[in-house]
């Protein structure tokens, strides 16, 4: 009988337990706290997975990752050579946009100068710009990155985009590898879409905020709802001081829980969120996974490998 393993942390391992074992009748769905034979074990379903998670999985035919990100997964001591299939997903990625959409229209709308002017009791008529004045760069264009884009268009918006290789997307102008200053000078709003990776890691800094285009009212924005490993936040603190950002839309941090001294939570042009732009939801996650377990053991191949040299 086809097995598959659980080990969740920080979620509701019983609720996803459940929703596959009614998803999937003839597999045998096995919690991490119950007594298994790990050389049993077909598909290993992980997040945050322990120290300890894969001893033993002789057998794994793959890993499924909870997570759309896999940079947290590929640190781990002991990942088994097995393929990694992370989460793609519509309901995931409209909840991206969604996310991505909201901060992009409140910021071309200038909502931190109407918010300042509000507590100050000013009635100033400051028009914002129309959205095709507004220019919103999109760091990756990958399945979140390339949605995002492809629904600000729709929005009116002019939007482009930087890859590591080059794209093609209807209405988006795109820019690819070292490219970057260019797409850094057209860009007025931009939001990070991309992977942890070494390439990756601490790309939002101050050096690159000081290369955004400035003709937004307040200054450029960022929008990070990837990693916090993608951002300096000293230097995103500084530039918030200095006028150099006019404001930032942060929903990951270099270390989660956000601690309570750090300086973003007092800045009223800081808009903080816990880690909650795309949350992988039961229904969809439980679909997306039992239909490959299906396939898979129906001999057809995997979807979604992590490339582990690429780094995601
Ligand atoms: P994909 O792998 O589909 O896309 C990644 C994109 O980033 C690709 O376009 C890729 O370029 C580009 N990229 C990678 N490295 C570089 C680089 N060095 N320079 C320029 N571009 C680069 O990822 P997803 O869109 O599915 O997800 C993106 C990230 O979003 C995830 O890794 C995860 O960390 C984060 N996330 C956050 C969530 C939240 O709730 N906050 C929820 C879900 C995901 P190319 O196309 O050329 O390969
Ligand atoms: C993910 C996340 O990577 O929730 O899926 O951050």
């Amino acid at each position: 009988m086809t097995t598959l393993l659980l080990h969740l942390s920080d979620v509701d391992e019983a609720a996803w337990a459940a929703a596959y074992r009614a998803a999937l009748p003839d597999v045998r769905v096995i919690r991490q706290s119950e007594p298994f034979d790990p050389s049993a074990i077909d598909y290993a379903f992980v997040w945050k997975p322990k120290a300890n998670a894969f001893a033993g999985l002789t057998k794994l035919k793959a890993v499924l990752s909870l997570g759309a990100g896999v940079d947290a997964l590929l640190k781990h001591p002991a990942l088994p050579d097995a393929p990694i299939v992370r989460f793609v997903d519509e309901d995931l990625t409209q909840r991206m946009s969604d996310y991505v959409v909201a901060q992009v229209t409140m910021h071309q709308r200038l909502f931190t100068r109407f918010k300042r002017d509000q507590v100050a009791r000013v009635w100033r008529q400051n028009y914002p710009p129309a959205a095709r004045e507004t220019n919103v760069g999109v760091m990756g264009l990958g399945v979140l990155g390339a949605d995002a884009a492809q629904k600000l268009v729709r929005l009116g918006f002019t939007v482009l985009g930087w890859s590591r290789t080059p794209k093609a997307i209807a209405g988006v102008r795109t820019y690819a590898g070292d490219q970057l200053d260019r797409f850094l000078g057209e860009t007025d709003i931009l939001c990070c879409l991309l992977p942890l990776t070494p390439d990756t890691t601490g790309i939002l800094n101050y050096g690159l905020f000081k290369k955004l285009r400035r003709k937004l009212d307040g200054g450029p924005v960022i929008v990070n709802a990837a990693r916090g490993g993608h951002q300096v936040e000293a230097d995103i603190v500084k530039a918030l001081g200095d006028g150099t950002l006019g404001a930032a839309s942060l929903d990951v941090f270099e270390s989660e829980p956000l601690s309570p001294q750090s300086p973003l939570w007092t800045l009223d042009n800081a808009y903080l969120t816990p880690h909650i732009a795309a949350i992988s939801n039961i229904d969809a996650g439980v679909r997306y996974f039992s239909e490959i377990i299906r396939e898979h053991e129906a001999g057809r191949p995997l979807p979604h490998v992590v490339d582990r040299t690429r780094g995601y």
